[in-house]
Parts: C-alpha cells; structure tokens; sequence
C-alpha cells in the first residue's frame, strides 16, 4: 500500500470486520442515549454555580458604555460617584476595571433614563398600549442559524433594555439549553396551551351538539387538565435577568401527533390560532416587549402555529446554492400551506356570509448567517438581485467566536471578550450588532406602524 493512494482503496475486509463490532440493537440506542446523557451532565456541570444553575457574566465599564449605555466613560464613572446608592461595580485588583451583573446595568439604564439627557436613547422606543411583538424565526431546512439567530437577537434586545420572552418550539430544546431551562416532560413546555385551546373550542362544539340532540365528545384526562394551565406557569427564568422561557423537550414532539388527532375530531378548531390565542388571553403580550418562537426545522404543526402567532418571520439561511435553493421550496410551502387553510376557512366563511380568513405578517425577512465574504460574495448578490427587499441587506459574518464555546457560554454576548484578541471580539460582536439593528429598524417601524393605525382609528 504507498501512502500516495487515497484512503478509500485496499480495504481489507476482513480487518474492517474486526472493527466492526455486533449488530445494532434497539437497546444499544439506549445505552448511546445515556451515555450522552452522561456526557451532556458533565459538560454542564462546568461553569454552572451551586445549585446547578447556569450564571451570566458581568459586563465591564468599557463595554456597558461602549455598547449598553449612550455615556462617556468619565461622565458614567461621575454619575455613580455622585450617587453611592447606585451599583458601584466590583473589581478584581485594586484599582482595576469596574464589573457589573446584567441588573446592576438595567438599573443604571434607568437611572439615566431618569435623570439624565432626554435628548439620549437610554430606553428603546416602546409605544404605549401596544402588545409585544411576535417574532418567528423559521426554515424547513436544518441547521441553518434558526436557533442562534433568535438566542443572538433576543440577547441583544435584552441587552437593548427589552423584556423578552424566549418560545422554543423545537422538541430538539437547543434554545431551552442555551437559557439554561429545565424541562419535566411535555406539560411544562406549549403543549398544554395548544391542548386547553382546543378543550375550549371542544366544550364550546359539546355544547352546539347538545342543543342539535347529538351526544357530546367526550373531553378526556389530557384535556381537562390542560383546561387547568395557564402560559404562566410555563413561564421559567433564565440566567438573563430580563428574558424568559417556555422550554421545550423531546416529548413536546407528540404534539405533532396529537394535534392532527384533535383537528379530525373536530373539523372547527383553528388549530393555527391555539398560541397566539393563548398566549393573548393569559396576558403575555402585555408582560413582554418582544417574544421570540424558536421552531424546528420541519413543517409541522408546531412551526405552523408559530408562524401564524408570528408578527415577523425571520428566515435565516447561508449563502449557499443548496440553502437558496431550499429556501425558495419553504416560501413554496409556506404559500401553499397558509393558502390552502385559508381556502378551507373561506369556503366555510361565505357559505355563512362571515368576513374570511386572510394571514397577515408584519414584516418577512430572509437573513443570510454564517456569511463568508471571501467565498460567498457574489452568490449572495445574487440572492439579493433575486429576493430584492425581502432579504435583509445585514449579512450576518460566519464567526469562530460562536459555536466553539461550551455548554456554559452560547453565542458573542455570553462570551467573556478578555477570552479573546480584542479585535476579533469587536468584529465578531459587530456582524450580530448588525443583525440586532436590521431586526430593531423592523421592530420599531411595525410598532410604529400600528401606533399610528390606533392613533387614526381614534380620531
Ligand atoms: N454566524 C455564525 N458563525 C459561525 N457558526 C454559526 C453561526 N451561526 C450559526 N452557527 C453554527 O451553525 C450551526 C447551526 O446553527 P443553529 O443550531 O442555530 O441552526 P438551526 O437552524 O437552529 O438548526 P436546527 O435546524 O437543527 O434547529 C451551529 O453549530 C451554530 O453554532
Ligand atoms: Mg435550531
């Protein structure tokens, strides 16, 4: 064998077979499981503080008035010497850099905001009386920045002085293990919510069957317990003082067998509406700012439900011939999908001289992520010439600096910048400053938006 042949030639079977070990049972997937499982604890164990919980780190007085807070470092540090009942920092050598947790900066926020400039955007622009702002971030295909868009952005919103709420909606509960969540089973994840909607919309169908002289459906364990939830109990904190989380585990999977179940049994429910519906009645809209759906990377019902909740979609994905090219089949998909509920809808509506069904999105965005200037230049270009408008013209850098860290840290604003050449970290936290501005110019302009709608309908 000369070392110059490629790998893949003179294999010699019956040492490959050597290597190869027994056949697969179902139990030895069990056994990986667990060893993951394993490995998965330990992994997380590293950096989480006492009680298991994982913490943020503290953010410096170069970086909060460098990113946080619109003051001058000589005027930050006379302000907090002029009044000692504010946060004061700590440092770690004598005279060293002064380090603040997150709290620490959201008081100092809104002491500025208080007392200082009103000239200066100490808060982000929120107009009053308006809900909180949807944001599903979607792609059938895989692993093309989903999750990591939607952690970047709402840190960043939080960052920003935002109070985020954080839906994952993906039983694979990569965004629930980026904050940290703590998931039992199904009932602590939406399930429930979508399965109180439709127990509602059933008892609601019993009692028209009753006065028809039909015999009701009957509303078994699952349904009448989740008649007794609420989506804040769903609620979890998370190591991010101002952002919350409806996890997600495996079992969250079964409502996409479940829910097919519910909407043959009773052909009325509007099983889109169940999130949205739900989150509405119990008041979240009115808790949060902005709220985040992270969802898988498939078509389903769950993705369908977050979508129709959404305000904006964002559809993250590389500039890549295979990830343009699958992405032009989910717009195909989500036309067919969103039209075809509403042909069935409207039929039924007419027929009952009702007003029909028509979706409606603030905002869509297409996001190129993991962005190589060098290589990717022109085929993204060339998505822009296509897509025009719809695709957001922040491209958003491929960066070492995500994806490499562990359990513990996930994603630039996590990351400590000491750990890093400090040029490296300015660019890196640059590509997804970017991709938060491009996201808030949507934000603010849709809130704007209907702010000025209530305004007209009021006059
Ligand atoms: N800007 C970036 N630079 C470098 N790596 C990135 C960047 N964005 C995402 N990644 C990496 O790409 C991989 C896929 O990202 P992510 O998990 O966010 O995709 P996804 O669409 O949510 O995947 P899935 O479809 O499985 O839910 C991850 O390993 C992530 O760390
Ligand atoms: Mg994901």
């Amino acid at each position: 064998m000369t070392s110059d042949q490629p790998p893949y030639f003179n294999i010699d079977p019956d040492r490959a077979l050597r290597d190869l070990g027994a056949p697969f049972s179902t139990t030895r997937f069990r056994e990986v499981a667990e060893a993951c499982a394993r490995g998965r604890s330990d992994l997380a164990s590293r950096g989480m503080d006492a009680e298991g919980r994982k913490s943020l780190r503290l953010f410096s007085t170069w970086e909060i008035t460098r990113y946080l807070i619109p003051v001058a470092t000589p005027h930050f540090r006379r302000v907090l010497k002029a009044n000692p009942e504010l946060p004061q920092g700590r440092s770690e050598s004598d005279g060293g850099a002064k380090w603040f947790t997150l709290d620490e900066v959201l008081r100092l926020r809104a002491h500025f905001a208080a007392e200082g400039s009103k000239a200066k955007e100490y808060l982000p622009y929120r107009p009053k009386g308006q809900p909180a702002k949807m944001v599903a971030v979607a792609n059938f295909k895989g692993g093309v920045g989903k999750t990591s868009t939607a952690a970047h952005l709402a840190m960043s919103a939080a960052l920003d002085g935002y109070k985020v709420l954080v839906v994952d909606l993906d039983s694979q509960g990569s965004m629930t293990s980026i904050f940290g969540g703590r998931v039992e089973d199904e009932w602590q994840t939406v399930f429930p919510l979508l399965a109180r909607h439709y127990a509602r919309h059933l008892r609601a169908d019993n009692q028209l069957r009753l006065d028809r002289g039909e015999a009701p459906l009957p509303l078994d364990d699952t349904l009448s317990e989740a008649l007794e939830v609420k989506a804040g109990d769903l609620v979890q904190k998370t190591h991010w003082p101002n952002i919350d989380l409806i996890g997600a585990q495996l079992n969250l999977y079964w409502s996409e067998f479940q829910v097919p179940v519910w909407r043959i049994q009773s052909r009325g429910w509007k099983l889109w509406d169940a999130l949205t519906e739900s989150l509405e009645a119990d008041g979240v809209l009115d808790q949060y700012d902005v709220i985040f759906l992270d969802t898988p990377p498939a078509l389903g019902y769950l993705t369908i439900n977050g979508l129709a909740a959404a305000d904006i979609l964002l559809v993250p994905l590389g500039a890549s011939f295979l990830e343009f090219d699958s992405t032009g089949r989910f717009f195909d998909m989500l036309h067919s999908t969103f039209a075809s509920i509403e042909e069935g809808e409207n039929m039924a509506a007419r027929a009952l001289g009702r007003e029909g069904l028509a979706f409606e999105w603030d905002a869509v965005r297409a996001v190129i992520t993991r962005y190589d200037g060098a290589q990717q230049g022109e085929l993204a270009s060339l998505m822009q010439a296509y897509l025009g408008p719809v695709l957001s013209p922040e491209r958003q850098d491929f960066t070492a600096l995500i994806g490499q860290a562990g359990e513990q840290v996930n994603g630039i604003y996590e990351a400590d910048y000491r750990d890093f050449n400090r040029e490296t970290y300015v660019r890196g936290r640059a590509t997804f400053d970017e991709t938060y501005a491009g996201f808030k110019r949507l934000l603010l302009a849709t809130w704007r938006r209907d702010e000025l709608a209530d305004q007209e309908a009021a006059e």
